[in-house]
């Protein structure tokens, strides 16, 4: 059986990883139920493993993050009202303004370097409320922040923001897509970054090297109603244990090796910031992701792209000179020496 990927390098996002053998292996043993009627008892002990990790009361299995995302925040608004994020985030740039279609929210955008705002920025986003404005309702953080180059959101930062929201009555959600990657740069429980959080989730497709799937946590009532959504949706599942199992697997044997993506980004890092024409986006590259300017290598990102294509690698275009490396279970750090050794020719 072959688990070779279309690129030999693939660096255009960790949810290029394919379920390894023994990811594989855990799947074709899945016990499965009918995960519609709560009868799978795979996707019954995923979803509450991910609540005790999370520190929630319970969780639901959902096929993506985005589908997180959005029926959290669902949940949490009533049409016109008003979500704070950083103007950066998955939610504003990447969801097809799934809030105005699903919530019938607006997003008001908090201008950011790294994704990462503070309780003062948050208290200036909250608009005096009348009767004119948008009704300012959720506040959602990225943990890691994904445009903000990976940057994990520091455990007083988080703690002051909770604070904040609280004080100014806002429901807090966090977009965990790449919670366990801070964990791991950390050593901070992921349930010490998510547990005050009204609704949070985990992606088990990007770093953690599953095929499918998130898990979205929260309090039992707001579980309870992101099963009506998810039901809407057409989300709910049947012998869903098939890929919960991917997740069991996953959470048991993939948190902990995050650590050699984040070395691999960071040697990545390294090696390309002094290439002519090469500029680091960001000043630090806290886990996986690693963002890089070309504007000054005479080529656009398109350019370099397809030159390393050549080499049977394949890797981010953000816009026109951005382009975004990330690193994942599938890289070794060989490969990431081959890839800058190829990103060198590119250039050259
Ligand atoms: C920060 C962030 N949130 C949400 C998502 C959406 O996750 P999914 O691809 O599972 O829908 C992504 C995907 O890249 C992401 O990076």
């Amino acid at each position: 059986m072959s688990v070779r990927p279309p690129f030999a390098i693939d660096l255009v996002s960790d949810t290029a990883t394919r379920p390894s053998l023994g990811m594989r292996d855990a799947m074709a043993r899945a016990e499965v139920g009918d995960e519609q009627r709560g009868e799978d008892p795979s996707v019954n002990a995923l979803t509450e493993k991910v609540a005790a990790i999370l520190g929630q009361e319970a969780a639901i299995f959902l096929p993506s993050g985005t589908m997180c995302n959005q029926i959290a925040l669902a949940v949490h608004c009533r049409p016109g009202d008003e979500i704070i994020a950083a103007r950066n985030s998955h939610i504003v740039s990447s969801e097809g303004a799934g809030a105005s279609v699903f919530a019938h929210s607006v997003i008001r955008g908090i201008g950011t370097e790294y994704g990462i705002f503070d309780a003062k920025e948050l208290a200036a986003a909250v608009r005096p409320q009348g009767i004119k404005t948008p009704f300012s309702k959720v506040v959602c953080i990225e943990q890691t922040s994904n445009r903000g180059g990976g940057a994990v959101w520091p455990l007083e930062t988080v703690h002051e923001v909770v604070g904040a929201a609280r004080d100014l009555k806002l429901a807090l959600h966090m977009d965990g897509a790449r919670l366990l990657n801070a964990c791991v740069a950390t050593n901070v429980s992921a349930e010490s970054y998510a547990k005050p959080f009204d609704s949070v989730w985990l992606d088990l497709s990007k770093g953690l090297g599953c095929p499918i799937g998130a898990v979205l946590a929260g309090s039992a009532e707001f579980i309870q109603q992101a099963n009506r959504w998810k039901h809407r949706f057409g989300g709910a599942m049947r012998q869903a244990g098939i890929v919960a199992a991917a997740g069991l697997y996953a959470l048991e044997h993939n948190v902990g090796r995050l650590a050699e993506d984040h070395l691999n980004a960071r040697a990545f890092a390294e090696r390309i910031r002094d290439l002519p024409g090469v500029r680091l986006q960001f000043g630090r590259v806290d886990t996986n992701l690693v963002f890089f300017d070309v504007s000054d290598s005479g080529k656009t990102a398109a350019e370099i792209a397809r030159g390393l294509a050549q080499h049977d690698i394949r890797i981010g275009v953000e816009s026109q000179f951005l382009m975004r490396a990330v690193f994942h279970l599938d890289i070794s750090a060989k490969m990431t020496g081959a890839a800058v050794d190829a990103l060198k020719a590119v250039l050259a």
